[in-house]
């Protein structure tokens, strides 16, 4: 297998550095209020389908604040759809920036994104990647991923043949994967196929330049 995926896609890159508007000091304090004073709405306002075990979304909500930023949004929804803007296109698009840029936020805010959710019919897949993620942890990521896509499957202990489960299951589904904070581009090639739509978030040239191929 190749360390490197193998769509004829190119990866595109979105760089957050150039963006303005992020306001960091206070907001993890008004995050933790609004989540104190808020619990009620937010139940409220959970997705149609967030009860629909087998319609997964996983991608975690927008800050309370959230400042819009549609000129990235727009560059990154036109990378993961097709010509016709309706369907998913297979490829790898990149979000590189430095720390605390909003590269999470704003991948997560392309996972709300209405075009998203119609394209991507059969779910939106989050994985939380971080700078500790070892082997080990990244077989974790893909036996829940393996979980929600079929509640039923039995997911290996190793993990090749568990990427190999995670692709035979994304097979003719419109499922689009989320890689948030990846430290580690050697742990790439079990999560990214040649038919896939990913959407990656990363601090490091390393992974931007291997997701590229
Ligand atoms: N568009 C936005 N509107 C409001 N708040 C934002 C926005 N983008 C980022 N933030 C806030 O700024 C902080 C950092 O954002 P985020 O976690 O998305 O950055 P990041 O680039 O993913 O950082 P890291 O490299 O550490 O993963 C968070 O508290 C987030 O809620
Ligand atoms: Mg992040």
């Amino acid at each position: 297998m190749s360390d490197r995926p193998s769509s004829d896609e190119p990866a595109h890159l979105v760089d957050t550095r150039g963006s303005q508007g992020v306001q960091i000091g206070e907001h993890n304090k008004q995050v933790n209020k609004f989540i104190q004073t808020n619990v009620e709405t937010l139940i409220v306002q959970a997705p149609p389908n967030a009860g629909d075990m087998s319609t997964p979304f996983t991608a975690p909500g927008l800050p309370p604040h959230f400042v819009p930023r549609p000129n990235e949004l727009e560059g990154i929804v036109e990378h993961l759809l097709d010509a016709s803007g309706t369907r998913p296109r297979p490829g790898v698009v990149v979000v590189h920036g430095g720390a605390g840029f909003g590269k999470t936020t704003m991948a997560a805010a392309v996972c709300h994104d209405e075009r998203i959710r119609a394209a991507f019919g059969d779910g939106v897949l989050w994985l939380q990647f971080a700078e500790t993620t070892t082997r080990d942890g990244a077989l974790a990521l893909l036996q829940i991923q393996i979980s929600l896509l079929d509640p039923q499957a039995h997911a290996a202990n190793d993990i090749s043949p568990a990427s190999a489960q995670f692709r035979a299951l994304l097979a003719g589904r419109a499922v689009l994967i989320v890689l948030d904070d990846v430290w580690s581009h050697n742990l790439l090639r079990y999560f990214i196929d040649v038919d896939t739509t990913c959407l990656i978030t990363t601090r490091l040239e390393a992974v931007l330049s291997r997701a590229g191929g």
